[in-house]
Formats: C-alpha cells, sequence, structure tokens
C-alpha cells in the first residue's frame, strides 16, 4: 500500500530525520491501513531544533502577548473548520472512537480559546516598596526554549495544553510527538502554522525517547521539560532533567477509584463507571480502574454493570456505532494480559472478558475485550498499578470512611469519583481524598482545560496543566524602580 511520508518541522523547514530512518504509523484497528512514515530522529535532529527555537526566541518574545494570542484565536477558529478530518486522523492513528476523537480536537479548540484571553492577563504584581519614592513589582518572563515530549492517548488536547501556553508566554518549542501519534501533532503544528506562527517558534521532532526524546531533556539550551506520560518514564525524565536544572512538569499515571454509596443513584453511577472505564479503551491517565462498592448495592451494581459492558460494541472506531476502539499497540495488549495474569492468581474473580479479541475482523488490529474483576481487596496488585487499558477492579467496602482509605491507600493521586446523596459525605471525600481531582456524581473522566488539571503522589511532581500551564511556562522577575534619585539601602535606610 502507498502512504505518504512526513518530515520533521526545523525552523520553518520540513526536513527528513538526519539518518534518513523513519517509523511507520499503523492503524491500530486494522493494520493493512497505514497512516504514513515518521521520521525516526535523534541527537542531531534535536540539535538542529533547539538551534532554531533558540533563534527564534530572539524574536518572539518581543511580540507582544495579545498579538501571541491572536495567533492562537485563528488556530481555535482553523480547527473549528477543521474538527472532522483531524478527528478522522486521530481515530486512524490510535483507534479511539470519533465521538472520542471529535472531543479530542475540541479540547484543543476550548484551549486555544482559553490561552487567547490569558494574552491580555498575564498578570504579575505590584506591591508598595519598604522605601520612599521606589517602586516595586513582579512580572512574568518566559523561561526560553522549552521541550514537549507528549502522550498518544490524548494525541492533540494534550500537545495543546502545553504549546499554547508555552506560546502565549513568549516561549519557542521542540515537541517530541508519541511515536504512536505523531499525525495528530503535525496537524496541530500545521494549524499554529497557517495561523501565522513565524518559522521556528515550533519545531516537531518525532522519533523514540530513547532516540529524539532523551537528547532533548538533555540540551543544555532547553531550559524546562514538559512530560505527560507513565511514571516509569517520568522518572527518568526528571534524573536527566535533573544534571542540568531543567524545570519539569510531570503528568503521568492513576489508579482513579469511583465510590459507590448505597444512597447513590444507581443508574448515574453506572453510567459514569462505564464511560469512565471503558472510555477510550480504559486508556487514559483519568480513567477509572477501581469500583469501590458499598455492600448495600455491591450485588445489584455488579449484575448491572457486566450486563451492560458486556453489551458494548468494540471494533474500528470510524464506525459510528463502535462504543470502544482497540488498544494503541500490541504492547498494551500484552499490559492487559499481564494484569489480567496477576489478577488471576492474586485471587480475583473474573466475571467478563479477560483477553484479546481475534476473531475475524479483530485479527487485524489489537482489540481486548472489556474485562471487569470482582473480589479485588486493596492490598492485590491490580488494585494499586496502572494498567492502561479496559481491566475493572471491583472491590467492596462498609462503611464511607473504609472506602476513603482504600482509594487513598495507593501510590496515584489523580482522579476520584464519588457516587451519593449525602452532601456531608460529598464534602468530606472532597476534602479527603488525595487526588488532584474530585468529582462529585460524575465519572473520573472529563476533564474541563480552565482547571488545574495534575495529580499528587506518584502522578506528578507539584505542577498543574490547565490554569496552571502558565506558571510552568514563566519565571518570576522581581522589578524595583527607585525614583528618589538618590542611592537608598533597602533593611539600612529605613531600619528605625
Ligand atoms: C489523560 O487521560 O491523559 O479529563 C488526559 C479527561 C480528559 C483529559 C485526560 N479531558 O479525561
Amino acid at each position: 500500500m502507498t502512504y505518504p511520508t512526513y518530515h520533521n518541522l526545523i525552523g520553518g523547514e520540513w526536513l527528513p530525520a538526519a539518518s534518513g530512518k523513519t517509523i511507520l504509523n499503523v492503524n491500530p484497528a486494522d493494520h493493512d491501513d497505514i497512516v504514513g512514515a515518521f521520521p525516526s530522529s535523534d541527537a542531531e535532529d534535536v540539535n538542529a531544533a533547539v538551534a532554531a527555537a533558540k533563534k527564534a526566541f530572539a524574536t518572539w518574545r518581543l511580540v507582544p502577548a495579545p498579538k501571541r494570542a491572536e495567533i492562537l484565536l485563528r488556530v481555535g477558529i482553523l480547527l473549528q473548520q477543521r474538527k472532522e478530518q483531524y478527528a478522522r486522523d486521530m481515530t486512524r492513528e490510535m483507534g479511539k472512537v470519533l465521538a472520542e476523537t471529535r472531543g479530542d480536537v475540541q479540547e484543543a479548540i476550548d484551549e486555544a480559546f482559553y490561552v487567547a484571553g490569558e494574552g491580555r492577563r498575564l498578570f504579575g504584581q505590584t506591591t508598595p516598596s519598604e522605601l520612599q519614592n521606589k517602586f516595586a513589582m513582579s512580572i512574568r518572563m518566559p523561561v526560553g526554549v522549552v521541550g514537549l515530549i507528549t502522550p498518544w492517548n490524548f494525541p492533540m488536547a494534550i500537545p495543546s495544553w502545553k504549546l499554547f501556553p508555552a506560546l502565549v508566554s513568549g516561549n519557542t518549542c521542540v515537541i517530541k510527538p508519541a511515536t504512536d501519534t505523531p499525525i495528530s501533532v503535525y496537524n496541530l503544528v500545521q494549524t499554529l502554522v497557517d495561523a501565522g506562527l513565524p518559522p521556528g517558534v515550533v519545531n516537531i521532532v518525532s522519533g523514540s525517547g530513547s532516540g529524539a526524546g532523551n537528547a532533548l531533556v538533555e540540551h543544555p539550551d532547553v531550559r524546562a521539560i514538559s512530560f505527560t506520560g507513565s511514571s516509569e518514564v517520568g522518572s527518568h525524565v526528571a534524573q536527566r532533567a535533573a544534571a542540568t536544572f531543567k524545570p519539569v512538569s510531570l503528568e503521568m499515571g492513576g489508579k482513579n477509584a469511583q465510590i459507590v454509596l448505597d444512597d447513590a443513584n444507581l443508574e448515574l453511577a453506572l453510567d459514569g463507571a462505564l464511560w469512565g472505564s471503558f472510555g477510550t479503551t480504559g486508556q487514559r491517565c483519568t480513567a477509572t480502574s477501581r469500583i469501590l462498592l458499598q455492600k448495600g448495592i455491591a450485588a445489584k451494581f455488579t449484575e448491572r454493570f457486566v450486563q451492560r459492558a458486556e453489551v458494548l460494541k468494540v471494533g474500528n472506531g470510524l464506525d459510528e456505532s463502535i462504543e470502544v476502539g482497540p488498544q494503541v499497540n500490541a504492547g498494551q495488549i500484552e499490559t492487559s494480559n499481564k494484569y489480567v495474569e496477576i489478577a488471576l492468581a492474586e485471587g480475583a474473580k473474573l466475571l467478563l472478558g479477560g483477553g484479546p479479541l481475534t476473531d475475524g475482523d479483530y485479527a487485524k488490529g489489537t482489540f481486548f475485550a472489556p474485562t471487569i474483576f470482582s473480589g479485588v481487596t486493596p492490598a492485590m496488585r491490580i488494585a494499586r498499578e496502572e494498567v492502561f487499558g479496559p481491566v475493572i477492579s471491583l472491590l467492596e467496602f462498609d462503611t464511607f470512611e473504609q472506602a476513603i482509605e482504600i482509594a487513598n491507600s495507593i501510590d496515584y493521586g489523580l482522579s476520584t469519583a464519588l457516587y451519593t446523596k449525602d452532601v456531608n459525605r460529598a464534602f468530606a471525600a472532597i476534602r479527603d481524598l488525595e487526588a488532584g481531582i474530585t468529582y462529585i456524581n460524575a465519572p473520573t473522566i472529563g476533564a474541563e482545560v480552565h482547571l488545574p488539571f495534575g495529580g499528587v503522589k506518584h502522578t506528578g511532581n507539584g505542577h498543574r496543566e490547565g490554569n496552571g500551564a502558565i506558571d510552568f511556562f514563566t519565571t518570576w522577575k522581581a522589578v524595583y524602580v527607585d525614583y528618589s534619585d538618590k542611592l537608598q539601602r533597602a533593611q539600612i535606610d529605613n531600619a528605625e
């Protein structure tokens, strides 16, 4: 089959990897469908991209922020026009169903409009000086060249969470897309170019983590790294970046709990559980992967949950009737398989699924059956470790306090959900759940772009995306203007 060849974007020019090597981008629902060949970049390409970004920074940082923001406004409008095409490209490259890839492009549109407004804010502070005739203020400055390493599960939304705040703040960027999903980053960056972004302000280097990612993290001219991916890779990124004292924003794993109390609206809790667990084939860092059921409703919920999961339509996400797409690649299928084996060995009870789907058309892709385990206890690995697939654990508890304790008893802390009609317990849960995000009567997925996004414990390192991103992509400068026309010594001339 013939397929297009894509290039890196460096200093405004589309260039193949210096080595000439490429990586194929294949549709996970149909391995005969090749989306394209993308550069397999290494340090040489990264060096060229960083040099281009460094050159562009000299002028981009001087463009007034409201003008930088106007480009983002145009990007939002162009993305609206291109939404359907980009959603289809995304479903082809990573499998999630069209309704969800449209949502992914929409999230980039939302981010564009939100951040475009920030161009006229980027507020600093003024504060009184301790001396007369002296003015004091703090202003936000861009960081410089920033390196962005983005994941395959939200191939356009998450790059937009990083690119747009970095750009409005006056930084220039080198982005390395996930090897499974380069086309969505190409589409996003092409839109930036079409909206008038000057050459070199955003550069793309496609390739693997070992080939391009490490070189970006270690490059002395890269001033900050923003990474979304697994906790394992995030830990390597942070350690490598430490050698050059780069700030790193890490957004990593989750093992998100949905708690259902006896008084909950059961059908609503089931709707939420189904969407949170099997949406994006369980491949979200916010995905529901533990459902904690109070004893009074546990049997009924379990029965209904299995009934509803059993009839989910799994298949090629380009077919509008499909509800669950493939897993992104064979490696993810292996991980799901591994955790099914672990759960069985630990004594969990398999209620549904439990393996890849391989009959008929499924043989062309990497599909995994929606899988549910009951009888899971908090100490089991299946209750503690991230699977990143459609494999769900059901746990039972007696009291509300126990539910909170179980929910908190893991290393991760991204998203949590509580279903109840009891307002007192809802507020206690908001206070006590150790997580960056808590939903009441809504599933663990579905964060909006203008709130802080991120987690506690091993999920992150304290930074936030969403409305926290500008804090990461700017650095504070303290400014003092003395208009007394004489030497005034702080701490000395004004001391009692
Ligand atoms: C992710 O899973 O990496 O809140 C991001 C959500 C989406 C973003 C998920 N808006 O589920």
